[in-house]
């Protein structure tokens, strides 16, 4: 195993920004910037509830995900033609590039979007070209997760997937999200058992607000290989004992946590605690154009807010990589490339 190097606390945020790393938990949708989205309503001839984009943003004042899933879906509702998407997208990956992301996996809501009479096809096609173009002109790799809007039913969830099937190659993945407490995992456990038939990677949201038991039923019913969020974990000795022992990746998300209020402040994130417990964990924006920050600031915050060291550094981007759905030899030629990262500061 690679010998981190004691880097001392003013040069750790130079090193955060720094290193590579994957992001495996952002919602396209959620990356849509107040700007764009007043761009948008205007480019699609669109009226706003919102006199401008400071409006807007003074509206981002959440108490809890469902009052954050309110907002967020009225603003995806300006993605109305391909270039849309890939206009979003392309942002995306623009600034991620910046926080030094070298591979980023992308949910979608494709319900958001039909539900308006938007069709799969303009989702996928536009979002797709943005990932083709983010490898070839910034050299970000990029994956695509389809997510199921868990607050709907699970045969809407079923029609959704056939919808896809079409464009089944470009997707690597089915995920879960939405709002989280009373629509528990085991409620799509047939349409996940499908996904995995057909080959899907299988994750999905659990533990950001509900309980350890819905950690347990998505790891166990939907049979997923990685949790999103699961920082509920915590008050589940044996599920924290499962999760390691396992080696299942919980990609935490900070600033997520924080604006909807998982926690009332950063120094009492539990970040630190997942990954001495040997847990898996890495970090992530969720929706970085509501939350206050893409990977970086999520990063430097964190760290800037609790006992975290060089060595905690090293092991979320490593398991970043780890926790990807890119192939094994993929992942070692990222990680050779955080190596040599760390190497200049020793
Ligand atoms: N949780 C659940 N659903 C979501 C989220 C989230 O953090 N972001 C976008 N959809
Ligand atoms: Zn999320």
């Amino acid at each position: 195993m690679f010998k981190v190097p004691a880097v001392s606390a003013e040069r750790l945020p130079e090193l955060l920004r720094r290193m590579p790393k994957a992001e495996l938990h952002i919602h396209i949708e959620g990356s849509l910037e107040p700007e764009l989205i007043f761009a948008l309503a205007q480019r699609n001839g669109l009226a706003l509830p919102y006199a401008d984009v400071e409006a807007l943003r003074r509206a981002y004042a959440f108490t809890n995900l469902q009052s954050f899933l309110d907002i967020y879906y009225a603003g995806a509702s300006v993605l109305i033609t391909e270039q849309d998407f890939y206009d979003m997208a392309r942002a995306y990956f623009v600034r991620a590039a910046q926080d030094g992301v070298l591979h980023a996996e992308l949910f979608f809501d494709p319900q958001t979007h039909t539900a308006r009479g938007v069709s799969m096809a303009t989702v996928v096609k536009g979002l797709h070209r943005a990932c083709v173009d983010a490898q070839a002109e910034l050299g970000v790799s990029a994956l695509l997760i389809m997510c199921f809007l868990r607050h709907l039913s699970e045969e809407e969830a079923f029609a959704t997937l056939e919808q896809a099937l079409p464009f089944r190659e470009h997707i690597v993945g089915i995920g879960l999200d939405s709002g989280e407490v009373g629509n528990p995992p085991e409620k799509f456990t047939r349409v996940f058992a499908r996904c995995r038939q057909l080959g899907f990677r299988l994750v999905a949201h659990a533990g950001e607000e509900g309980p350890p038991a819905y950690v347990w039923t998505a790891l166990n019913e939907l049979k997923v290989e990685r949790i999103d969020h699961g920082v509920q974990s915590m008050h589940d000795a044996a599920l924290l004992q499962r999760l390691a022992q396992d080696r299942i990746p919980l990609t935490v998300c900070p600033l997520s946590n924080l604006k909807l209020c998982v926690y009332p402040d950063l120094a009492s994130h539990t970040l630190g605690q997942l990954l001495d417990a040997g847990i898996a964990a890495t970090v992530n924006s969720d929706d970085p154009a509501y939350f206050g920050g893409y990977m970086n600031e999520n990063f430097t915050q964190t760290f800037a807010a609790l006992p975290l060291n060089a060595t905690h550094a090293y092991l979320l981007a490593r398991n970043s990589f780890e926790a990807s759905f890119i192939d094994k030899s993929a992942q070692q030629i990222f990680i050779k490339q955080l190596d040599e990262s760390f190497e200049k500061f020793r």
